[in-house]
């Protein structure tokens, strides 16, 4: 018998404001025609004034917590994925464990921006596999409109707020592909690309700092990166492309999505795709797209998923799990 981190449970929020390619084109010079075409986005969500990240968090992780049919005090950890924490410390995850009325278990921040989720849903495998935990909480939610320069086109229209989780819970597998739960990770990071996505400015420079990026850059890496990562992580698992039923990509740009899906040799029709709803909501983008392809009844007890990121390090990744 083999220990296996099986998906319970799944939501999400998004903050209110919707906010429309067109709004930019009064500010910048820019257009719903140019950022539609280089990036599929059309619409993003912005955070009201005095919205964090930990209460788009929180929100996500009781809609989660809902679909699993589990109270907040059968969770042992909560992992929460994210760059805009609230607060320098505590961890944002802790202010959610207080929120949900948890005063058992443990909770914290993972920080690997857009590869974040991947690599807490890594971390949450490990407690559960090793028997740390049985049921862990885990989230990616981000506040990214507070680190834009509205000043600069190339980065602002394509970001976005929100939050999503999921609940894992131990289960017993046999040991083979076609158990449920994740069945392998692939974690990476190149620390020598930091220049490439990065905010210019921390709690050590006494500064927040705006993300700055090189986009063309970033691209390039993404395309050959992320292919690379899902199929290591295929073929830790023992299986193949072919096997794939659902592509759930980091949100970045629908030119990735397809570069990364074509090299892999799987049919859009096999992607969950909300990159234009939401822009880029880095490490809450992979857990939004789960819950959403969950309810539009793209993914379904069973199928193979393969979720796959790279953001600022460059760190990268990919879990493959059957739902
Ligand atoms: C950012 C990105 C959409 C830009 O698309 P691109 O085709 O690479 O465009 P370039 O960066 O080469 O810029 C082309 C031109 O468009 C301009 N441009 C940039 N942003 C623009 C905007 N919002 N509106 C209009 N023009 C814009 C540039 O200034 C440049 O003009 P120039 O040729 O006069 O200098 C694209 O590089 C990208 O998506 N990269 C990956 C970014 C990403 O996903 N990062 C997150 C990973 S987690």
């Amino acid at each position: 018998m083999t220990g296996r981190a099986v998906v319970k449970g799944v939501g999400h929020y998004l903050p209110a404001r919707v906010v429309p390619n067109s709004e930019f084109e009064k500010t910048l010079d820019t257009s719903d025609e140019w950022i539609r075409s280089r990036s599929g986005i059309e619409r993003r969500h912005f955070s009201a004034e005095g919205e964090t990240t930990s209460d788009l968090a929180t929100n996500a992780a009781k809609a989660a917590l809902d679909d699993a049919g589990m109270s907040a005090d059968q969770i042992d950890a909560i992992i929460l994925a994210t760059s805009t924490a609230d607060l320098t410390f505590p961890s944002a995850a802790t202010m959610v464990q207080a929120r949900l009325g948890m005063t058992g278990g443990f909770a914290f921040d993972v920080q690997a921006v857009c590869a974040g989720f991947v690599y807490a849903l890594s971390n949450a495998n490990a407690l559960i596999v090793s028997g740390q935990a049985r049921r862990v909480l885990v989230i990616g939610a981000e506040t990214f409109s507070r680190i834009m320069d509205w000043t600069d086109r190339s980065t602002c229209v394509l970001f976005g707020d929100g939050a999503g989780a999921v609940v894992l819970e131990a289960e017993e597998g046999t040991g083979t592909p076609e158990d449920r739960g994740i069945l392998a990770v692939d974690l990476n990071s190149d620390g020598r690309y930091r220049d490439l996505l990065y905010v210019d400015g921390g709690v050590s420079t006494q500064t927040t700092g705006y993300l700055r990026m090189q986009g063309n850059q970033v691209f390039r890496h993404a395309v050959e990166k992320l292919a690379q990562t899902a199929e290591n992580a295929l073929e830790k698992a023992g299986l193949s492309s072919s096997d794939v039923d659902w592509i759930v990509p980091h949100q970045a740009n629908i030119r990735i999505i397809q570069g990364t899906a074509k090299k892999m040799g799987l049919p859009m029709e096999k992607v969950v795709i909300t990159v234009q709803d939401h822009g880029n909501t880095s490490a809450a983008s992979i857990p939004l797209a789960l819950s959403v392809g969950k309810q539009r009844g793209q993914i379904k007890k069973g199928d193979l998923v393969v979720t796959e990121a790279i953001g600022g390090g460059l760190a990268w990744g990919a879990v493959v799990l059957r739902w």
